[in-house]
C-alpha cells in the first residue's frame, strides 16, 4: 500500500528503513523522500515507525530492560 503518494513510496519501504534505524519521518525522507514534498504523508509514516519500534522492541527488549533481570546479568569479572 502506498503511504506517500506524493513520492509513490509503500508502507513496505517505510517499515525496512524504520527497521534498520530510522526514527522519524525526516530520517525516513532522507532514505527514500517520503514526506519530503506535501507532508500528507507524514504522520502515517511517523505511526508506522511507532509500530515497528513497539514490534522490534517486543522481540528484543533493549540491552537495560534485559539486565533489570539480575538473573541474566553478566557475571562480575
Ligand atoms: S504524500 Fe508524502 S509528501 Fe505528499
Amino acid at each position: 500500500m502506498l503511504i506517500c503518494l506524493c513520492n509513490g513510496i509503500s508502507e513496505r519501504k517505510i517499515r525496512q528503513l524504520a527497521r534498520e534505524g530510522a526514527s522519524s519521518w525526516r530520517e525516513v525522507a532522507r532514505g527514500c523522500g517520503a514526506g519530503a514534498s506535501c507532508g500528507g504523508c507524514r504522520r502515517a509514516v511517523d505511526g508506522l515507525i511507532r509500530e515497528v519500534r513497539s514490534e522490534l522492541e517486543a522481540v528484543e527488549p533493549t540491552s537495560a530492560s534485559a539486565f533489570a533481570d539480575d538473573s541474566i546479568a553478566p557475571s562480575p569479572a
